[in-house]
């Protein structure tokens, strides 16, 4: 697709969320990614809104089938049909006495983009029906923030901490490969690097066979990632368990950021029903606007990830460190701060902004997934962000820049900040749903 004119440009991403439909949800992308994932449905949910407000609300609701008795949504539910058996039976949810009955998902969740995606719905609808839509949804809402409190900020920190990088939504971001290769590496991996037969693993990587190899994560990286799924599974997912003898858990920055807008959301959804929020879970959410300042490091003046383990930042810059702007939790001095490194060459130097890390790291790779290309979602949570602290004519830019990158070489999963050249999965759902909303 080479095309400047609006309407061609919503057209063809319309077609794409028509081909990924698969009733109540939608797909990111069929070859690549044939089930239902987390963050990617509340991105979709927010570009349907502007097609069909009931369908998009039906997307959010399908989520909930998969969340699990303790209340968290896991990353990915499951397609039923015979032919996904293996992507089932690699998660085997059913070990844990917590996960749906009928249903199968993954054990793990993905940033909280839920009650951003909720609230969005609620703007396209007039004030009884918003509330009826908000009462719908406010339980299991609730008890999803519930759980992310209790189970995954053990200490009362305020900061919630992942457990597995695909948590994170930003798969093999830097920060989750060094703090992996530090603490977690199985030495039956390291031994396959040392004698490089790590070659062999492309014979059952499905991912590779779809999108050349250069643009995914290292086979290295995904058998390490394959072996802290094992772990996680072996301890049927129950963190506790997990945490006790782990070295490997962050907290981390995009997550946090997310979770601090959604927690504001979730406030307004509660006072547009007339709810109480529990005061334990009003002091903990408060907590964690205090606490992402601790992510901030003043002599390198931005904000990174940090290991729950060693409580040490790990100083490895991504594009993560613009989001607190989308937190719309910083102060207006910080703000400008992040606008500064924003408009610095190594992030918006390059053709086709942002790029996922900055382009002098040495992890950067125009390609490489998220070392590297750039990618519509993080674009449009910046692109809110910078709106949020007055920026607008940067937000402008910047949502100018996004949809050109789209327009001119199509409905990508990223692209080459480069050279805008397409990567990843073709025809993918959430590039074209925010497209849309970026062009609304
Ligand atoms: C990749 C992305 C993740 C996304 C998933 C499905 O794993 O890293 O963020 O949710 O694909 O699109």
């Amino acid at each position: 697709m080479a095309n400047s004119d609006p309407k061609a440009v919503v057209d063809e991403a319309k077609n794409v969320l028509k081909h990924n439909d698969r009733g109540n949800w939608t797909v990111p992308a069929g070859d690549l990614y044939p089930h239902q994932w987390l963050w990617d449905s509340c991105f979709i949910a927010i570009g349907l809104r502007h097609i069909n407000v009931e369908r998009a609300q039906t997307e959010l609701t399908s989520l909930l089938r998969g969340q699990w008795k303790n209340g968290m949504l896991p990353n990915i539910i499951f397609d039923p049909s015979e032919a996904y058996r293996q992507d089932r039976e690699l998660w085997r949810s059913y070990v844990s006495p917590y996960s749906p009955e009928h249903i199968s998902t993954s054990g793990i969740t993905q940033p909280p983009m839920l009650a951003e995606a909720v609230v969005r719905i609620g703007e396209k609808l007039k004030m009884p029906e918003r509330r009826s839509w908000y009462v719908q949804i406010y339980p299991a809402l609730l008890a999803y923030h519930e759980w992310l409190y209790h189970d995954r900020d053990p200490h009362k920190e305020g900061l919630i901490i992942l457990l597995h990088p695909y948590e994170s939504g930003l798969d093999n971001s830097p920060p989750w490969i060094s703090e992996l290769r530090k603490h977690s590496m199985p030495w039956w991996v390291s031994m396959i690097e040392r004698l490089h037969l790590d070659g062999l693993i492309n014979l059952v990587r499905r991912d590779n066979r779809h999108v050349p190899p250069g643009q995914r994560m290292s086979n290295i990286e995904a058998l390490a990632y394959w072996a802290a799924l094992r772990r996680l599974r072996r301890k049927a997912y129950n963190s506790e368990a997990l945490l006790s003898r782990s070295l490997f858990a962050v907290e981390d920055l995009a997550f946090n950021c997310i979770l601090i807008r959604a927690n504001s959301h979730l406030r307004q959804i509660a006072k547009t029903i007339g709810h109480i929020i529990p005061d334990e879970l009003l002091a903990r959410m408060e907590k964690t606007q205090k606490a992402l300042d601790q992510l901030w490091d003043e002599p390198s003046g931005q904000y990174y990830c940090r290991s729950f383990i060693s409580h040490k930042i790990i100083e490895e810059p991504t594009i993560a460190t613009l989001l607190p702007l989308y937190s719309g939790n910083i102060s207006k001095e910080r703000a400008k701060r992040l606008v500064e490194i924003l408009k610095s060459r190594k992030y918006f130097g390059v053709s086709y902004p942002i790029p996922s890390i900055p382009v002098n790291s040495s992890y950067f790779d125009e390609f490489k997934y998220w070392q590297g290309p750039s990618w519509v979602n993080t674009n449009w949570l910046i692109i809110d962000g910078l709106r949020r602290y007055g920026y607008e004519n940067e937000a402008d830019l910047l949502s100018q820049r996004t949809l050109e990158m789209v327009a001119q070489n199509g409905v990508s999963e990223y692209f080459s900040p480069l050279s805008g050249k397409p990567a990843g999965a073709a025809d993918f759902s959430w590039t074209a749903a925010l497209t849309i909303d970026l062009l609304k």
